[in-house]
């Protein structure tokens, strides 16, 4: 597949500006304790903070609006189909309510239940499962579509969401002309695809790290074979965003192949204490696929001084999950503590449960506390950010 540079610019620019009234431009944090653990200068690109809490939105905002524009028609009545393990149905259900229309979204059985919950909300979606992980569910959803005479929408495998993940190079590049390096999550590679092709074709200097679960690296697997594996067998991981193989005959393999300099594989001990370190140290809850690029620098020689961008791609967590980084109570206790200390009004606090502060060491009450922090940040997150759009 060959790219025009020009071309590949200005429909990134074009993209961008089809979906900037949907999307926000996430900030770019600097990261202190990063930036001194790795001696460089650490950056964060928050797409955790993205509407529908992951950079998925990108790429959906410019399918869907892209449909829209070409035939105000197509997809006016049984809407579109699509397949995901969670953020990019997310982040179709949301696009496809403002634009109301319909959307069949097929997901695979082991979607995180946090994901399946907040998709059930959404009365535009009907929500079908099929197959163990996300590929069997993208075949599956792309046979049901032809058969159905739909549009499918995948969620990487196709340069007009891949245009809309590229927007995060576009913003990245705005925010921080003299960077040096790129760490990106990696699962069907559109995320990836799209910020590597925007920088590479910007500056080929800047270096492109892709980062995945060795439990789950179908990618990296393939790029080392030289050819898409299809019978690659995964374990669990935590990062489960980023999890599943990759369609066979995907745009992304050739670009991964082309403009990806190096891979990163990390264990899921280092990928759980990212996620940890990232609640403690930054005070964000991020999700697993997004703790791929810090373990995955914690395992790379950066030069000193560097400029260095990890790309912090979802937040869509379950209280189990969030619960589960904590290796133990007291941490636990001490971090909500602090944490109602900072946002709420502790006070406050413990008038509402009714009790003085030793009742708080309690640890049913502890959990019911993470529950009630991370459910609100959740659901209110997203309620919250959804913004007016007229019409
Ligand atoms: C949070 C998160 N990170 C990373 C990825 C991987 O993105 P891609 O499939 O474009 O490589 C996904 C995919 O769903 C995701 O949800």
């Amino acid at each position: 597949m060959s790219f025009s540079p020009n071309t590949f610019i200005n429909n990134v620019h074009k993209t961008y500006e089809n979906i900037t009234s949907i999307i926000l431009k996430t900030p770019l944090l600097h990261s202190k304790w990063l930036s001194s653990e790795n001696n460089c200068n650490v950056f964060l690109k928050m797409e955790s903070e993205q509407i529908t809490n992951s950079f998925k939105l990108r790429g959906a905002a410019s399918k869907i609006i892209k449909l829209i524009k070409e035939d105000p028609d197509n997809l006016s009545t049984e809407g579109f189909v699509t397949a995901s393990s969670g953020n990019h149905a997310l982040a179709c259900a949301y696009v496809a309510e403002l634009e109301k229309v319909k959307t069949q979204i097929y997901t695979h059985k082991r979607i995180s239940s946090i994901k399946k919950q907040i998709l059930n909300s959404f009365p535009n979606v009907v929500l079908n499962y099929y197959g163990e992980e996300c590929c069997e569910a993208e075949i599956h959803a792309r046979e049901e579509a032809k058969k159905k005479g739909l549009i499918y929408v995948s969620p990487y495998n196709d340069i007009d969401i891949i245009n809309g993940q590229a927007t995060i190079g576009l913003e990245l590049f705005s925010q921080l002309p003299n960077l040096d390096t790129v760490f990106v999550s990696v699962g069907g590679g559109g995320l990836i695809s799209g910020i590597a092709l925007y920088l590479k074709l910007i500056n080929p200097s800047i270096e492109i790290i892709g980062c995945q679960a060795i439990n789950d690296c179908c990618m990296h697997e393939s790029i080392s074979a030289g050819k898409l594996i299809q019978n690659y067998s995964y374990l669990n991981t935590f990062a489960d965003g980023a999890a599943g193989k990759v369609e066979p005959g995907s745009i992304t393999f050739e670009i991964c192949q082309k403009y990806v300099d190096k891979w990163v594989l990390v264990n899921e001990e280092d990928i759980e204490k990212a996620v940890y370190d990232v609640l403690i140290n930054e005070r964000k809850i991020i999700e697993g696929s997004a703790g791929l690029t810090i373990a995955a620098l914690r395992k790379t020689k950066i030069a000193n001084n560097k400029n260095v961008a990890l790309i912090v791609c979802g937040g869509n967590i379950g209280i189990k999950n969030v619960v589960s980084v904590f290796t133990d109570d007291t941490k636990l206790y001490s971090f909500l503590i602090a944490h109602h200390a900072i946002t709420c009004n502790k006070m406050n606090f413990l008038t509402s449960v009714g009790g003085d502060e030793k009742q708080l060491t309690s640890a049913i009450l502890i959990q019911l506390m993470a529950k009630e922090i991370c459910f609100s940040y959740l659901v209110y997150g997203m309620k919250q950010k959804r913004p007016a759009r007229s019409l």
